[in-house]
């Protein structure tokens, strides 16, 4: 049975009654669906993007829309898909995209080499599209003027918060893939269950994600990360066998092992709350990133031994190895981004061991030096990374963290390593002691910056001058 509810305060934009008016003039039906009005009904942070379905030309409906707004707007049209895009200028300097496409009874793939598509009828597109609860679409027709069209119930599913889809789910995921990780992410985005068919269609055809590319794959993986909650979404890859082909690094943490009655944490599950622990920043995805693969090190350095028990001996720096690695692999930037998640896999041990022990100042001293810009954040990570369930040593840790964290504060503002900049540069001591390029510069450059680090010496120029002067002279530098 269809709903017939009206959901008029949804279109309470201009844009909505220019485009029925051009629809109009061009005599044929308009919808607005999918993620705006999902996100309308969810009450959900309003979307800036709208699209629109049209029983007829796409291409055709977005011109006509063009031609009625005052500026005219470009109309950016893929031939390929039968869709086309404008940008909409709501207010100044505030736009909206707008995408439109002609009902189609082929699947939405974006990535379709298929240049021809059937055009079908609003139920044959709402039958191809990703899930019931992006299937909805209001009418832009005078006569039913904001009526929503919900032909799978999407809406109740959106109530019972249900990821289904339309069709039998083996033919909505082999349609297009991705939708397997579009799956997972809503159910982590929106808190949502996958429904039980899905979630066995997404089991068995895990294998056909390998020919979705890896961008599309990180940008899925990034909104997941980005959610309150990404553990759900990894659970599930887990569950549906995804994560091991695309990130088998973290299954690979999956499990405990006994020996002779001693065991390890699941790393695998530890690694999802320590992500879990760090607070989103919407803006920046790349330190949940860090936090996901900081441990990743760990599988392939798992020892045990009499003497020691477990150990995961160099699994930070060899962790840090992997993430350039694995950023290649799923085709992710290998720009600064890579170097600083693969620089926290690195020092993510660093401020723990500080934690655990008495907190001297040359220690806090290295760590600002080897962190940098990023003690903060590496700070961060760390605190995210105590998930002891001993009350005690949780408390421990946390108050340590804090004696770490006031010091950082304290030495920095005293010796200024955040961005270390030697105080004699190697011209000058090339200058003072009449020296070539050669090995004595970088020896002396290193015991200046020693002394520094260990607290031997001020971060100063006179300091380092005498330092350095006293040091050339035991290296016969200088005879007097
Ligand atoms: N769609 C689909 N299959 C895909 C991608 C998209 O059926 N693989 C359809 C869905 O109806 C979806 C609409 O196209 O609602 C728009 O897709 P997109 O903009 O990618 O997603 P939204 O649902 O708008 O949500 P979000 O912006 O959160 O990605």
């Amino acid at each position: 049975m269809e709903n017939k509810t009206s959901y008029k305060e949804a279109l309470d934009n201009r844009i909505f009654e220019i485009i029925s008016q051009a629809a109009a003039q061009l005599n044929l039906e308009s919808y607005v669906i999918g993620g705006y009005v999902r996100d309308f009904l969810l009450k959900r942070n309003f979307k800036k993007d709208i699209d629109i379905v049209a029983v007829g030309s796409g291409i055709e409906l977005a011109k006509q829309v063009s031609a009625l707004l005052p500026n005219k707007p470009k109309v950016q049209v893929f031939k390929n898909y039968g869709t086309a895009m404008l940008r909409y200028e709501e207010s100044k300097g505030e736009f909206i995209d707008i995408e439109f496409v002609g009902a189609r009874k082929e699947s939405y793939r974006s990535e379709s080499r298929n240049p021809f598509v059937e055009s079908g009828t609003l139920e044959d597109d709402q039958n191809r599209r990703d899930f019931t609860i992006n299937a909805l679409a209001l009418s832009l027709n005078k006569d039913n003027y904001g009526e929503l069209v919900d032909p799978f119930n999407g809406v109740s599913d959106l109530h019972k918060g249900i990821i289904r889809t339309p069709l039998k789910p083996d033919i909505t995921y082999s349609d297009d893939p991705l939708r397997m990780m579009r799956a997972i992410r809503f159910a982590t985005q929106l808190n949502f269950t996958i429904e039980e068919e899905s979630l066995k269609a997404i089991t068995k055809n895990k294998e056909r994600i390998k020919i979705i590319s890896g961008e599309r794959i990180v940008d899925e993986l990034n909104k997941i990360l980005l959610s309150t909650t990404p553990s759900i979404g990894f659970i599930l890859m887990e569950k549906t066998g995804l994560l091991d082909i695309i990130i088998p690094e973290l299954t690979a943490l999956k499990g405990v092992e006994e020996v002779e009655g001693q065991t390890h944490k699941d790393n695998f599950y530890h690694t999802l709350e320590v992500v879990d622990n760090i607070v989103p920043n919407t803006e920046d995805v790349w330190l949940r990133w860090a936090a996901l693969l900081h441990d990743i090190g760990k599988a392939p350095t798992k020892k045990f031994s009499k003497k020691h028990g477990w150990t995961f001996h160099g699994h930070e720096f060899l962790g840090g190895k992997m993430v350039k690695k694995l950023f290649e692999r799923l085709h992710m930037p290998l720009n600064h981004k890579m170097k600083y998640v693969a620089k926290m896999v690195m020092l993510s041990s660093r401020p723990i061991v500080l934690a655990q022990d008495i907190v001297t100042d040359s220690a806090v001293r290295r760590l600002i030096f080897d962190a940098g810009e990023d003690v903060d954040d590496l700070m961060t990570l760390c605190s995210a990374d105590i998930t002891t369930k001993n009350p005690q040593k949780f408390k421990k840790y946390h108050n340590n963290f804090n004696i770490v964290r006031q010091k950082i504060v304290e030495v920095e503002e005293r010796d200024h390593v955040r961005n270390f900049q030697p105080p004699i540069s190697g011209e000058e001591i090339m200058e003072i002691f009449n020296l070539k390029p050669s090995r004595e510069i970088g020896v002396l450059k290193e015991a200046i910056k020693e002394a520094i680090l260990e607290g031997e010496i001020p971060n100063e120029y006179q300091a380092a001058h005498d330092f350095m002067m006293s040091k050339a002279k035991k290296m016969g530098l200088i005879t007097k």
